[in-house]
């Protein structure tokens, strides 16, 4: 690609939606109303929304074009086919299961496939993944290389699994293994990637151990892009012959598809094992619908077939993690902690290094995320001791997670550089000031998945 064309994005801007300027004065009472919770913000009150990149990504038009050509029939629709045609072509996987997200696609794989007591291996389970796997009474194991706990440790493939690690595991628990799930890229630790070479190393294992191998390819394109970008042999290689070789080393996967079939709403389980789809078909009918649209409208199936097929331009995925990269490296050049190196869908604030006066017991990731959105409007999401702390039940004491981080996860051709531009000097601008930031006190918190409803107090 000429160097014109990877100086910006790759896209016009067709639709535009207006973002409402708010005051200081109105954003902190807001944050106060919300209970120092982003969850609790209305929308409209966000001036960029970094939350997640999940489900907010812009539809093109030919993904919008699809959307009319929706076929609305309770079996049969001609989406389901188009949908079907894409993931083989793609995937190589014959048998797809749409869901209405990936956490469904999870619940019906856990169901049919994890027995109380079982184990199941993978990189870093994503949270709703960990909970379907303690659904069905099974111990979820994440064995990511060391390395990928380390933020400052920069490694091209943090996300890979450590083998000797997995080969414990399946050592320990021979025949209550029923899979082994990889999580491309790893979210848990930074959307970061995992190589090729690991995927052929544990596919070789998965097999010496007779266990399934599948992957959650929520960000399988952007995985495939550091593969190509990173991995030697690859550089020639399209991102579809990437994508299609790390298929063929698995039976199936887990895909939410409101992430790199840049779609709205979405999931699916596809597999090329036909006993495998078999069992999972009934419960899908259950639990999210006739297996011809699965919870989804005929449209939605149209616009995901649409998504997986675009999201493999390389000069899309390239802009995709420029940017990335680039609000990340705004942010090193002023000192910013964050890890490194950053990976695919977002940068994390490591906000441990950002207020080391804060204890964990008084919440620094959360404390920041607040002044984030005071500052200027900008939505993160903390991934710290809100979001994994627990109460060890023994002694009654807090237990911290061992990481405290601040995900500003950027939605897929939504947002300019120059709102990067805005989210760098807004963090830059805080941690200007991080010495007169104090933390919270938390006056509310729910039995389970308690930081979408926690209330705070600042301290
Ligand atoms: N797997 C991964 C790797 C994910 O990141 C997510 C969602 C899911 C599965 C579940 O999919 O939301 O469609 O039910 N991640 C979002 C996030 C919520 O913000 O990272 P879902």
């Amino acid at each position: 690609m000429e160097k014109w064309f990877r100086m910006a994005e790759p896209f016009k801007i067709k639709v535009v939606e207006p973002i409402k300027p708010t005051t200081r004065e109105e954003r902190s009472r807001a944050i106060e109303e919300a209970g120092y919770n982003v969850f609790s913000l209305r929308s409209e009150d966000v001036f960029i929304d970094l939350l997640t990149d999940s489900g907010t990504s812009a539809m093109s038009q030919d993904q919008w074009a699809g959307m009319m050509l929706g076929d609305e029939a309770y079996a049969g629709c001609r989406n389901y086919f188009n949908l079907r045609d894409a993931v083989k072509e793609i995937t190589g996987y014959e048998y797809v299961l749409p869901t209405h997200q990936g956490r469904a696609a999870e619940h019906l794989l856990m169901h049919t496939m994890v027995k109380p007591g079982d184990v199941v291996p993978g990189n870093m389970h994503f949270d709703t993944t960990r909970g379907h796997i303690e659904n069905s009474e099974g111990v979820p194991a994440d064995l990511v290389i060391e390395e990928g706990l380390h933020p400052q440790t920069r490694l091209p493939f943090k996300g890979n699994i450590d083998t000797a690690k997995l080969r414990r595991v399946l050592e320990d628990h021979r025949g209550r293994v029923p899979f082994i799930l990889l999580t491309v890229t790893c979210n848990n630790n930074g959307g970061q990637p995992v190589s090729m070479q690991n995927i052929r190393e544990v596919s070789a294992i998965a097999k010496e151990y007779g266990v399934p191998l599948l992957f959650d390819v929520a960000r399988f394109a952007e995985n495939a892009f550091f593969i190509k970008e990173r991995e030697p042999g690859y550089q020639d290689k399209s991102i579809k012959e990437i994508a299609r070789e790390m298929f063929s080393y698995g039976i199936g996967c887990t895909m939410s598809c409101k992430k790199d079939a840049l779609v709205n709403i979405g999931g699916m389980i596809a597999t090329r094992d036909e006993a495998l789809f078999r069992r999972l078909q009934p419960w899908g009918i259950v639990y999210e619908g006739f297996t011809t649209y699965g919870g989804l409208a005929g449209r939605d199936l149209e616009a995901i077939a649409r998504g997986l097929r675009e999201v493999l331009d390389e000069a899309y995925l390239y802009n995709r993690v420029r940017q990335v990269r680039y609000l990340a490296e705004r942010l090193l050049e002023a000192g910013v902690p964050i890890v490194e190196p950053p990976g695919g869908h977002a940068v994390y604030l490591d906000a441990r290094r950002f207020l080391p006066h804060i204890p964990q017991s008084q919440f620094p990731g959360q404390a920041l995320v607040v002044e984030l959105y005071i500052e200027a409007g900008i939505r993160a999401v903390e991934l710290g001791t809100n979001a994994f702390g627990s109460v060890d039940p023994k002694t009654g004491e807090p237990v911290h997670p061992p990481l405290e981080l601040v995900r500003l996860a950027i939605p897929r051709r939504v947002y300019t550089d120059r709102h990067m531009d805005v989210v760098a000097e807004a963090v830059i601008s805080v941690f200007k000031r991080r010495d007169g930031i104090r933390g919270l006190k938390l006056t509310y918190e729910a039995p389970i998945l308690r930081h979408f409803t926690t209330r705070f107090e600042r301290l």
